[in-house]
């Protein structure tokens, strides 16, 4: 057991993210840290300088993920790991994945300074792009840590203004090959991580310590729609075969089939629509969208993508447009480690705190560590339920729960503890 100071611990935390916070390309209080951009360096430089002064050791590997390490008293065994993302989508608040970096680094820190050494070494990992902001695609640092993606298929990526993955990575100052990325399974013995809910549950239930069971399964969808451009004002109705108003047509159907599903947890989004040529008086010749669809269950996903594919036949048929769709990802769910999550809430129980076990709706870099370690998450209430908004919100005191939480149950996975005098 581990006594901490929860009061201090929730000053220093909030002070931390606040000031993470002010890395940011977009005005408070909103955030936006996109991959490889200034700002992104400087919350990774910045959440570097957190963990250093706390006396933990640092790695860097080749795509940007960041390891920092506080040795046990056997270092070769497998180590203990914690972690999630400082990178921020647009119109962001402070609280995603940067409660799960500082919070980590502050539990580390917390049992340096006890002068406890645990028996394995405990890591904090700062993970690279966790949001698909810029490449289209969540989770590529965890993806590639745990092979669930190739070096080449990264090396394809390209941002919204064509540029290839490997020179945005390079002038970003990461250098290596993205080979050297891969962990071997039993690297590490567990992954916990701490997250904010970004839901309305624990909250509404007044409760501090969400224990995370499974997490929903994400795929993701770019759809290019081919129509035939013109004059807006010369262009009669008949003769039109508009890219926007067929793209307008796949949007609707997103919705209508996420919400037709047998599982009240099929959700489907299209969050990224791009017009060309972009003006007003001119028909749109060409559309690019992004679908974001999940479910905790894979067979009403299933069904929902299967809707959607028909509505696209229909589209075409009948607007005389072209869609040409492409697989982003399609990825199953994670399920969690009994072991682990019998171990979060014991090390709840220690602390007075009462859990409820559910699902994560969100996708997090645990769906990835999952593949390669025994796997959990803890969630902390997020006020209101809200996320990916300015105005998330997680209470000091929350967070400073969430990170006694993961402290207990980092040292309870590292078993036996050696005192230092
Ligand atoms: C993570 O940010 C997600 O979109 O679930
Ligand atoms: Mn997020
Ligand atoms: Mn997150």
């Amino acid at each position: 057991m581990i006594a901490l100071d929860l009061a201090r611990l929730a000053d220093e935390v909030d002070a931390q993210l606040a000031e993470l916070a002010t890395f940011s390309a977009a005005p408070a209080p909103a955030v936006e840290r996109v991959l490889y951009t200034k700002t992104d360096l400087e919350g990774r430089a910045y959440v570097r300088s957190l963990a250093e002064r706390a006396g933990l050791k640092t790695r860097v590997d080749p795509i940007g993920n960041t390891f920092f390490r506080l040795e046990g008293a056997d270092r070769d065994a497998p180590a203990i790991a914690t972690g999630s993302h400082v990178d921020a989508i647009p119109n962001a608040g402070r609280f995603d994945g940067t409660v799960g970096v500082i919070g980590g680094i502050a539990a580390l820190r917390a049992i340096r300074e006890a002068s406890i050494v645990p028996a394995r070494s405990l890591e904090v990992i700062a993970f690279t792009s966790e949001e698909p902001t810029r490449f289209g695609l969540g989770c590529i640092g965890s993806r590639l840590m745990s092979g669930a993606i190739t070096p080449d298929l990264v090396r394809a990526l390209r941002d919204a203004e064509g540029r290839a993955f490997e020179d945005v990575r390079r002038d970003a100052g990461f250098e290596g090959a993205l080979e050297q990325v891969r962990l071997p399974e039993g690297r590490y013995a567990a992954f916990v991580e701490l997250h904010v809910e970004q839901g309305p549950v624990l909250e509404a239930e007044r409760i501090p310590i969400g224990v995370v069971t499974a997490i929903a399964a994400p795929a993701s969808y770019a759809l290019e729609v081919r129509g035939v451009g013109g004059h807006a004002g010369a262009v009669l109705m008949p003769a039109r075969r508009d890219a926007m108003t067929a793209a307008a047509e796949i949007v609707l159907a997103v919705e209508h089939a996420a919400k037709s599903t047998k599982s009240a947890d099929t959700v489907g989004t299209v969050g990224v629509v791009r017009v060309h040529p972009g003006a007003i008086n001119s028909i749109p010749s060409r559309v690019h969208l992004e679908i974001d669809l999940r479910d905790t269950d894979l067979a009403s996903r299933r069904d929902a993508f299967a809707m959607i594919e028909d509505a696209i036949a229909r589209v075409q048929r009948e607007r005389g447009v072209e869609i040409v769709l492409r697989t982003i990802n399609e990825d199953p769910p994670a399920i969690s480690a009994p072991a682990i999550l019998d171990t979060i809430e014991a090390s709840s129980r220690a602390l007075d705190l009462r859990t409820r076990r559910m699902p994560s709706r969100a996708y997090h870099d645990a769906l990835f560590m999952a593949r390669i370690a025994p796997t959990a998450m803890i969630f902390v209430p997020s006020v209101a339920g809200v996320s990916h908004r300015p105005d998330e919100l997680t209470h000091p005191e929350d967070v400073a729960r969430g990170v006694a939480v993961l402290a207990g149950t980092m040292l309870r996975l590292a078993a036996a503890e050696v005192l230092h005098g």
